[in-house]
């Protein structure tokens, strides 16, 4: 059975990164997290990462060019032939239809957007909690979904540590480019019909339970 190709769609700190993960190991696809992406390349100091950090550091938006480029590259992938999920892009109407042409040039059309929905209050909370893990990504929440040992990755025992653009200023400069520059691009999947609602305010304790139900109600098959 084909599976499906992803877009996981919402605010700073609406639970994109968490939900994907949670996905991408029920749907056994990859998770591919474009800030994830860049975060990396800016800790091993390469040409892109030195090419995005003033951007990312500001709660700017990286070039369309640059990260449509990177997406291109990555989807080219063997492991994106059978499913992926797209976090954290597109989030400009231009990245937006320039990933409809690398699609159709797959021929792999867009199987749903899934569209987070948090209160501003609820995202300020999350985000001022935020523990994130530099060596494989993971995420976490120091009382709403925190680690075993308190600092410490689950998965790979690496000292955990917030983000830079999680300054409370920071944050606020990122919804507003959120509301202005990517919000009004969830149109261009409406007129698609493929968007799905999901309520992001449930907490991390049924976020399993709730991505098998969305898995079901989209008509996907589990792996397992
Ligand atoms: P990116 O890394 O994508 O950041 P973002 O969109 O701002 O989103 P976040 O990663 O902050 O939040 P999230 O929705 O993943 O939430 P999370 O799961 O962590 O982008 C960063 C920067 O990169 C951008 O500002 C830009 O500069 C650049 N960039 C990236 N893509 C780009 C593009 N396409 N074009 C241009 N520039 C681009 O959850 C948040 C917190 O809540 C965590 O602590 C988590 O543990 C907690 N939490 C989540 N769910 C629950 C729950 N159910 N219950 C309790 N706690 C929860
Ligand atoms: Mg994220």
């Amino acid at each position: 059975m084909q599976k499906p190709n992803l877009i996981i769609f919402g605010a700073p700190g609406s639970g994109k990164g968490t939900r994907s993960a949670v996905l991408a190991e029920i749907l056994e696809i990859p998770q591919i997290a474009t800030g994830d992406i860049f975060r990396s390349n800016i800790k091993n100091m390469t040409p892109l990462g030195v090419k995005v950090k003033s951007y990312m550091d500001k709660g700017e938006l990286v070039p369309d060019e640059t990260v449509v480029e990177m997406v291109s590259e990555r989807l080219s992938h063997p492991d994106c032939k059978n499913g992926f999920i797209l976090d954290g892009f597109p989030r400009t109407l231009s990245q937006a239809e320039a990933l409809d042409k690398i699609l159709k040039g797959l021929g792999k059309p867009i199987s749903a957007v899934i569209n987070l929905v948090i209160s501003d209050e609820e995202i300020v909370r999350r985000v001022s909690g935020r523990l994130v893990c530099p060596t494989c990504q993971a995420t976490y929440h120091k009382t709403m979904n925190p680690p075993k040992n308190p600092d410490i990755c689950d998965k790979c025992a690496t000292p955990l540590a917030s983000r830079p653009d999680d300054a409370p200023e920071t944050v606020l400069k990122r919804l507003e480019v959120f509301k202005s520059s990517t919000l009004p691009i969830l149109k261009h999947y409406e007129a698609m019909g493929v968007v799905e609602m999901v309520p992001s305010e449930i907490s991390s304790a049924g976020l399993k339970a709730d991505m098998e139900a969305l898995v079901k109600r989209l008509g996907f098959k589990a792996a397992k």
